[in-house]
């Protein structure tokens, strides 16, 4: 009966090592990349047109073969996606996925993209930071990492802004909530949202002005902005509680802080006046001693992110992707103009839009 109970308490174990493993590990697989060239500026027809043939063969024909309704835009599809265009689908067998697999780049994270299917995951959070570039340039030319290379010959400056905008930043937020939690004391904001191309944390700056303090004062114009800090790292704000030292009772366990003592052993012991639990006794960063505001801002910021990543996707207004294509790319057509504009002009009867 014992050996039976061990044997079941064993495998009940087991069970949750696998499970945790399936949910949370992110298989990487370790690939070469070849360079993705930027996106020329100008270029011939039949250049264009030889960057698009292999891909053309099986995505056909589309509203628009360079995302812009101008024929002055002269551009093949690996300028902006990357891949390779001398891969061509054999009697039209768009479906086979060994030479999709030879035209397309592939993800270092195959599983939490879902490959081969190309439907953009739930709740990616950092995942788009964790991908190789060159990937992260396949599904989406315009993503802030990379928009440089695919869109900068010719929209280098909106390139820069769209970096510096608030939409993506988020200056304000990350500004409110870390004045507002006593995390830092200043009113005029430092921290802003920005990653390298290979997704490390960046500091983004602005312009070079001739008077700064001038421009900050009349126009409230940031010269410099800091990625947030870890939240492991962050001493807390609310000093008053954490810093208590605690009694003699300093025992070398981290406390189950809101437990109390069942039997009051510890407290006929301790000193009068000293708290039972301390948040941690090995200093500010440790046990419960992290700014928990910190901590929050990043979820947050995870949990409904802006420009650098893509929508949650799970929710109506929230599916979309990163970067220009954000605001750029029709994600919703619900056959309403009001919101999905040309692209439902088409279900308009005699100037009124059908029941759905
Ligand atoms: C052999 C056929 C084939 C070729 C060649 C091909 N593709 Fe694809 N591609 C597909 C199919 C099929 C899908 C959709 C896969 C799915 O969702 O199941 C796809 C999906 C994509 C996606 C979305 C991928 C994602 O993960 O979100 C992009 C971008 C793309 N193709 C671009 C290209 C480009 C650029 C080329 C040329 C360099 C190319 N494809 C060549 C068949 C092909
Ligand atoms: C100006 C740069 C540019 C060019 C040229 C271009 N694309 Fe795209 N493509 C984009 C952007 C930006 C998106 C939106 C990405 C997103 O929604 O994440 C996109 C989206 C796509 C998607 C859907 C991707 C997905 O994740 O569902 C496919 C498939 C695709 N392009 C194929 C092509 C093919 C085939 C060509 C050539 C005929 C081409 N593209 C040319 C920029 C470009
Ligand atoms: C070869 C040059 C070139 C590249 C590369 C290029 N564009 Fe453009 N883009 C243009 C030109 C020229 C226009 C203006 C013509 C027009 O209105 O269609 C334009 C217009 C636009 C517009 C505005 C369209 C409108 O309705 O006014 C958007 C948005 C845009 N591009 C996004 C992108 C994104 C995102 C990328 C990169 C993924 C990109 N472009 C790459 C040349 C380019
Ligand atoms: C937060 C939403 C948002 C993002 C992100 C965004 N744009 Fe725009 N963009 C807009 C809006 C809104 C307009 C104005 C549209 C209008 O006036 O019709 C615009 C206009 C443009 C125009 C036309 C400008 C002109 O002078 O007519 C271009 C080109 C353009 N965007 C390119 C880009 C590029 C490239 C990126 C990425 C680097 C980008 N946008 C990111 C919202 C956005």
């Amino acid at each position: 009966m014992k050996y039976f109970f061990t044997l079941s308490f064993m495998s009940l174990l087991l069970c949750c090592v696998q499970s945790v493993s399936a949910s949370e590990a992110s298989v990487y697989v370790d690939r070469v990349y070849d360079e993705i060239p930027p996106a020329p500026k100008s270029q011939s027809m039949a250049e264009a047109l030889q960057k698009s043939a292999g891909c053309q063969s099986c995505h056909t024909t589309t509203d628009s073969m360079t995302m812009h309704e101008s024929p002055g835009v002269v551009l093949g599809c690996t300028d902006c996606h990357g891949g390779d265009a001398n891969i061509f689908t054999m009697e039209g067998d768009i479906k086979n996925k060994n030479l999709m697999g030879q035209a397309h780049v592939l993800p270092s994270y195959p599983e939490d993209w879902h490959y081969p299917h190309s439907a953009n995951p739930e709740a990616s959070y950092t995942l788009l930071n964790r991908e190789a570039k060159e990937f992260v340039r396949f599904v989406n030319p315009s993503d802030l990492r990379v928009a440089k290379e695919a869109c900068g010959a010719c929209h280098l400056e909106t390139v820069q802004a769209a970096k510096r905008s608030i939409m993506a930043t988020s200056a304000m937020f990350l500004g409110a909530a870390t004045y507002a939690n006593n995390v830092l004391p200043f009113k005029k904001y430092i921290l802003g949202e920005a990653y390298t191309p290979d997704g490390e944390p960046s500091a983004i700056k602005g312009p070079p002005l001739k008077d700064a303090d001038a421009n900050w004062d009349s126009h409230g114009v940031l010269p410099v902005l800091y990625p947030f800090p870890t939240w492991e790292t962050t001493p807390p704000g609310d000093i008053f509680r954490v810093f208590e030292r605690g009694g003699r009772n300093i025992s070398n366990l981290f406390p189950e802080t809101g437990l109390p003592n069942a039997l009051g052993l510890i407290q006929r012991i301790e000193e009068p006046g000293r708290p039972d639990f301390r948040q941690s006794n090995r200093g500010p960063g440790t046990g419960g001693r992290i700014s928990v505001p910190v901590l929050n801002v990043h979820k947050t910021r995870l949990n409904d992110p802006l420009m650098w990543f893509l929508g949650t996707n799970d929710n109506p207004g929230d599916y979309r992707t990163s970067g220009c294509g954000a605001c750029h790319v029709v994600y919703a057509n619900d056959r309403d103009p009001r919101h999905s504009g040309p692209y439902a002009a088409s279900l308009v009867i005699h100037g009124k839009i059908p029941d759905q």
